[in-house]
């Protein structure tokens, strides 16, 4: 029934960055109802990417119009781009090939988005201009030398401030960079990313091997753009040698944005909520199985694939979970989802533990200590340890006042846990849900979720 399916579609709106939102969830209720939720992000920034690289004009449907996305968007522009939309969703992009972009004129700012800066370096390190990477006060006190130290390797020259943060300073290095092969310390999307771009500028082939298995819509969207890339178990390798064409790409809706609604309906009670188009790459469903395991009501329904991606319509019920121990080779494979996981587990009878996500110290925020502090302040039994998480769950969720940090997934994760609260939820500190989820309130007031901001 698409006809009847909910969704939001803006055109292109200024976000005033130095905004203030606090959120305030009031409690109970239950989730009900059909939604499409919007464009993967890690998608939409690599359709701007290689879209901008390709020979030809690339058509991208399903874009997410949210200040992560755009921050890529604006930084092709500046290298001399140019990209209409997005409008609804699409995006026009009139590629200038593989050695067709520009100096910028000044620095390009990348707002809290990881994503871009990381995956930027490695394709600007090749190019025969130089660049200068900045970014908010998150997104500067990440950690670049994971990508900074693999790039020098291949020759790059990337000055980075003293504790290997940004702003970033690229010396373009164009026809110097040599291929290397690269055993990545950590299960890393971006990482992997950020070295098979630069591995098309470099001489020779650049390989890396991951330790376990991140998401692949690099690898994926370089093929679907005619680039080739060989996977080999664990490596995937890549060369100089090759173009890129237009295509068109229809990004599905992004399944960790669909999360908020996988916890929200198992949760609430009496609940039933079906999420239509959401992407189910294999490295990106964790969550799923993650939930199952708990005990949740999630059906795939409708897989099909578009556009090398597969997809689906997901529906879930509400359930009763119990705490479980999360298996560590589903971490990488629901990275950005346990925040919301968290939620669940205060949810679940029994004990639930999280090993091995060191990671999640080093995202948006600090995501264990700051879930961990906020769960307590709403009387959860929630024990943060150095790599995961003991939660105790089965008790009741406080009311109380909680601090996001600027940390979009913390912001939307304590508005879900208000459908199991005993009184109201305050959530400081929520402008950042514009980076990847703007319609977040729209659509879980639409599904039932009592939720204000002001
Ligand atoms: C992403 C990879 C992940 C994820 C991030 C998006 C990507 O980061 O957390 O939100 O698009 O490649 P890491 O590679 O640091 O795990």
């Amino acid at each position: 029934m698409p006809g009847s399916v909910f969704s939001i579609n803006k055109k292109t709106k200024k976000i005033n960055m130095s905004q203030t939102i606090t959120f305030q969830v009031q409690p109970g209720g239950s989730l009900r109802g059909e939604i499409r939720v919007p464009g993967d992000k890690s998608m939409s920034h690599r359709s701007i990417m290689l879209g901008s690289l390709a020979e030809g004009v690339t058509h991208v449907t399903g874009f997410l119009n949210a200040e992560d996305a755009i921050s890529t968007l604006e930084a092709f522009r500046a290298m001399g781009v140019e990209i209409e939309g997005p409008v609804n969703g699409e995006v026009t992009i009139h590629g200038v090939g593989k050695h067709g972009l520009k100096a910028p004129a000044k620095p390009l700012y990348l707002g809290n988005s990881g994503t871009s800066m990381r995956l930027l370096s490695g394709l600007l390190a090749g190019q025969p201009f130089d660049t200068v990477l900045t970014g908010d006060k998150s997104l500067e006190s990440r950690p670049m030398k994971r990508v900074t130290v693999p790039l020098a390797q291949m020759g790059a020259e990337i000055i980075t401030q003293e504790n290997g943060t940004a702003p970033l300073h690229i010396k373009g290095k164009a026809g110097k960079l040599q291929g290397i092969h690269y055993d990545m310390p950590i299960a890393s999307a971006q990482v992997k990313s950020c070295l098979l771009l630069a591995g098309m500028y470099a001489e020779g082939e650049t390989s890396v091997t991951e330790p376990a298995p991140t998401r692949d819509h690099t690898e994926r969207m370089l093929n679907g753009f005619g680039y080739p890339v060989q996977r080999e178990g664990s490596t995937a390798r890549i060369s100089n040698q090759g173009k890129l064409t237009a295509a068109r790409i229809d990004v599905p809706s992004d399944i960790s944005s669909a999360a908020f609604f996988l916890v929200g309906a198992s949760i609430a009670p009496d609940s039933d909520v079906t999420l239509r188009h959401v992407g189910i790459n294999p490295t990106r469903t964790g969550v799923i199985d993650i939930l199952r395991l708990m005990g949740a009501n999630i059906e795939v329904l409708n897989e099909r694939e578009v556009g090398g991606e597969p997809v689906a319509d997901l529906r879930v019920r509400s359930a009763s979970l119990k705490g479980i121990n999360i298996p560590e080779h589903l971490v990488p494979l629901a990275i950005d989802e346990f925040p919301v996981l968290f939620v669940a587990a205060a949810c679940a009878e029994g004990q639930t533990v999280l090993t091995g996500a060191e990671e999640l110290r080093v995202k948006e925020s600090d995501r264990i200590q700051v879930m961990a502090d906020g769960l307590q302040i709403l009387g959860v039994d929630a024990q943060p340890t150095k790599d995961g998480m003991v939660i105790n769950g089965g008790g009741h969720i406080g009311s109380g006042e909680v601090e996001s940090h600027g940390d979009h997934r913390i912001a939307m994760s304590f508005s879900i846990a208000g459908l199991r609260a005993n009184g109201p939820i305050t959530i400081r500190d929520c402008a950042n849900v514009n980076t990847s989820f703007p319609e977040f309130r729209a659509l879980a007031t639409h599904l039932g979720l009592a939720l204000t901001s002001f």
